[in-house]
């Protein structure tokens, strides 16, 4: 590794270039920076809307559900009021405020105050997802975005993002070969539905790794030996490189200006314009006199790598605005888009052709690479995988900590892998996708070792007999202690099945979040947690909105352990929690029908405190809890939903799925999950349009992730930008 030494400051002056091109805020989206800027909004969009739609019935006098909206303070920072305040968008969202027969407030008029109230609460340092790390683009209301009839103009703004760290890893991986000394500068950000979204800070730390790795690169770039007066290469230095570190001779512009060319196709896959070609031949120059050779030449490839467009997804637009005032992605930008959403790679040879050809003009152009690469059995399906994943979040199951004495047969990993399998297989069917993934019966289980733990239980059985056969003396009273986990006892079977997938009883397992990986993941490490997933189910299927939990809430069940766990919920049931609550509890109790390990069960294990009491030995020493079954009540509800077809109670687990999988609703809730993580931003109401389009192509294919995503990548809200007005001069 080479010094840190002078003269950085040309390289760093490159890389502040990238600094400069951070992103401008969409424009739907407000920050505020001070509580000013704040109560200028709200005074401006939210007051006047709620004095006229909401004050006659919460006001000092008349204080409908003891709310009086002119005493609530809109600084949430200053008071306590963010929890209420949570409470009055999530009422808007669901179109339960104003109530039924009173005027109808505008979409726009909507948004506006939802808008402020989330940006007011982000900057009072309480945003509302805090505790869920959910940032829920569901504060667009359903009905908003749905309604042929009524479809609000496209508005997205020009975008510019940092890599994720995946593709960063790919990238730099790709350019090392593999070998270490390459740090992960960025960090996936923490409170998004999906890992890759927002714009996260370049901060002091991540621009000093980007720097460190680009030296790093290039050292291993230019890696060489002189012998015998001859410069050699070591290890893959490219030979462009190589003529640049002749002991005898400076080199030649044109070597220089090789050498450049060779950077910028290996790192951009571009050529440099004549422009940057002319500026970094005169780095690379001035480099050398300050530093010498080989420090001065590196420290320029080197700056190649910290290019804004080495660093980050730009998704900016070129050209005129069209007739609806939007411009279309470049068409190099929509080749490095399409592959980043479908890859963690660069754009391939093809895509770039098609970029440089024309193809990407056009909407029809772009959906024919998409349906190129979904189908090229080469193309790695991880992204797709991915974003299954962290929509249902089963991969959380190793999160939870568990005591193996519950459950010696207790894997996580393994219930990962088998759910991450299960769901491969859905995708490779490509039918029906999100209702088999809610519904199938069909299960892998520790598929990847099933095959080989039997053989080897079998034969070391063999050879147990046949050594007890032969001196049956010393095996007396012995049993074969079966090798490796039984993981099959958490899916309620009695040994590996022989082909896998296999089905499971249909009543007792229906999809995903029948699937232990699931079930683990959400739970303690004690207990189910009826509440969390409901919130899960609340969020993720009906597209509701749960405020946080009020910091002022302690949030705990009573401990009584000889209660059943929804006798224990009994307090949220008060009238100030159940407001919160009803949108929970009734859609998690279903679950029940499962303990925390993910096991199906009929009966509830309680604390028998009468049994416990008589539990001592002759000499009166207790001897520890007793349990008893308690009748399992796993039935719930589904109701705030505004969707007669989804509403009303439910028997059982498997009848709760299949509802959820047979409504629209949830079906475009699903997609408005799809849109998130192929877009990396939240649905604004502006995407209207694309999320109709992607919601039909899913139900005419029937079913088809793919025909979802070819959609979703050829669509307006991701071929073009709305740039904000101010640069529109
Ligand atoms: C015609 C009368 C009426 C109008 C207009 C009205 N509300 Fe209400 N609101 C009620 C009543 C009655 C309740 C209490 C019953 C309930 O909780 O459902 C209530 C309850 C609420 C609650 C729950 C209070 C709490 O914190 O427990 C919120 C929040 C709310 N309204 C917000 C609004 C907003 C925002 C508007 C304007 C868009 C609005 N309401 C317009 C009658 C009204
Ligand atoms: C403004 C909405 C809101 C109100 C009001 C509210 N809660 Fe909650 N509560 C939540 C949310 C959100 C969660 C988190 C669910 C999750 O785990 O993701 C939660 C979780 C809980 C939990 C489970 C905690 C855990 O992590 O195990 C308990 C217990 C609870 N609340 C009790 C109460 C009680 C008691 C009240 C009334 C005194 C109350 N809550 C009022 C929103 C609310």
């Amino acid at each position: 590794m080479f010094r840190f030494a002078l003269p950085a400051l040309a390289l760093v002056a490159v890389f502040l270039g990238a600094r400069a091109a951070d992103p401008p805020a969409g424009p739907t989206e407000f920050k505020f920076e001070t509580a000013a800027q704040s109560k200028s909004e709200f005074d401006k969009s939210a007051a006047p809307f709620l004095t006229k739609h909401c004050a006659e019935c919460h006001n000092a006098k008349n204080a409908k559900g003891d709310l009086d909206l002119a005493a609530l303070d809109p600084d949430m920072k200053a008071t306590t009021s963010g929890a209420r305040w949570a409470m009055v968008v999530e009422k808007l969202a669901t179109g339960e405020m104003p109530p039924k027969g009173k005027p109808r407030p505008a979409d726009a008029e909507l948004v506006a105050v939802g808008q402020w109230a989330h940006a007011e609460a982000k900057r009072a340092g309480r945003p509302f997802t805090r505790r869920a790390a959910y940032a829920n683009g569901n504060a667009v209301p359903h009905h908003v975005l749905f309604d042929p009839k009524n479809v609000p103009p496209f508005d997205g703004g020009p975008r510019v993002r940092r890599l994720s760290p995946e593709i960063y890893a790919a990238f730099t991986n790709d350019l090392a070969k593999g070998r270490p000394g390459i740090g992960q500068p960025f960090s996936p950000e923490g409170k998004s539905t999906f890992k890759d979204m927002g714009a996260p800070k370049m901060d002091e730390p991540v621009t000093a790794q980007l720097i460190q790795n680009a030296l790093a690169i290039v050292e291993l770039q230019t890696a060489y030996k002189v012998e015998d007066g001859q410069v050699k290469g070591v290890g893959f230095t490219q030979k462009e490189f190589l003529a640049l570190f002749d002991p005898k001779n400076l080199p030649t512009d044109v070597q220089l200006e090789a050498a450049v060319a060779k950077q910028f196709d290996t790192i951009l896959k571009r050529q440099p314009t004549a422009e940057e070609k002319a500026r970094f031949v005169a780095l690379m120059k001035k480099n050398i006199t300050d530093a010498g050779q080989t420090v001065g030449v590196r420290y320029a490839l080197a700056a190649v790598l910290l290019l804004p467009e080495a660093v980050f997804r730009m998704e900016v637009g070129a050209g005129k605005p069209d007739a609806k005032g939007r411009v279309r992605l470049a068409p190099r930008e929509i080749a490095f888009a399409l592959a980043y959403a479908l890859t963690d790679k660069r754009p391939d040879a093809e895509l770039l052709k098609a970029a440089a050809t024309g193809e990407l003009d056009t909407d029809a152009g772009v959906a024919k690479q998409v349906r190129r690469l979904l189908d090229d059995p080469k193309t790695d399906k991880t992204r797709i995988l991915r974003f299954i994943r962290e929509y249902f979040g089963y991969d959380a199951a190793l999160e939870v900590f568990k005591d193996s004495k519950d459950n010696p047969e207790h894997d996580a990993r393994v219930l990962i892998e088998d759910t991450d399998r299960l769901v491969l297989y859905v995708l490779e069917q490509d039918r029906q996708v999100l209702k088999e993934l809610l519904t199938t019966n069909k299960s892998f289980v520790a598929y990847k070792t099933a095959a080989d733990t039997k053989k080897k239980r079998a034969e070391e059985l063999a050879k147990f007999e046949r050594e007890k056969a032969a001196n049956p003396e010393k095996f007396k009273g012995k049993t074969y202690k079966p090798f490796g986990k039984s993981v099959y006892e958490v899916y309620g079977l009695k040994d590996f099945p022989d082909t896998q997938p296999v089905e499971l009883p249909a009543e007792q397992r229906a999809g995903i979040l029948t699937q232990p990986a699931w079930l683990v993941a959400q739970s303690t490490s004690f207990d189910n947690h009826a509440i969390h997933r409901g919130k899960w189910v609340r969020e993720r299927l009906l597209g509701g909105v749960v405020p946080d939990v009020p910091i002022t809430v302690d949030a705990q069940l009573p401990d009584a352990p000889h209660k059943t766990l929804r006798e224990r919920m009994a307090v949220t049931q008060q009238e100030y929690c159940w407001k919160c609550h009803r949108l929970m509890n009734d859609v998690g109790y279903p679950f029940e029908q499962f303990d925390h390990f993910g096991r199906f069960r009929t009966a509830e294990k309680v604390l028998d405190p009468v049994a416990t009491e008589k539990n001592k030995d002759p000499k009166g020493k207790p001897l520890g809890p007793v349990t008893r079954d308690a009748p399992q009540d796993a039935t719930g509800l589904i109701a705030h939903v505004g969707d007669p077809a989804l509403d009303g109670p439910v028997k059982n687990v498997a009848e709760y799925m299949k509802r959820l999988a047979s409504s629209e609703r949830v079906e475009q809730v699903f997609v408005r999950h799809a849109f998130r993580y192929w877009t990396s931003r939240n649905e604004s109401p502006g995407d209207a349009a694309t999320l109709q389009a992607a919601h039909k192509a899913y139900r005419d294919s029937n079913g088809s992730m793919k025909a979802l995503i070819v959609s979703l990548l050829s669509s307006e809200s991701f071929l073009y930008r709305v740039p904000p007005p101010e640069s529109n001069k």
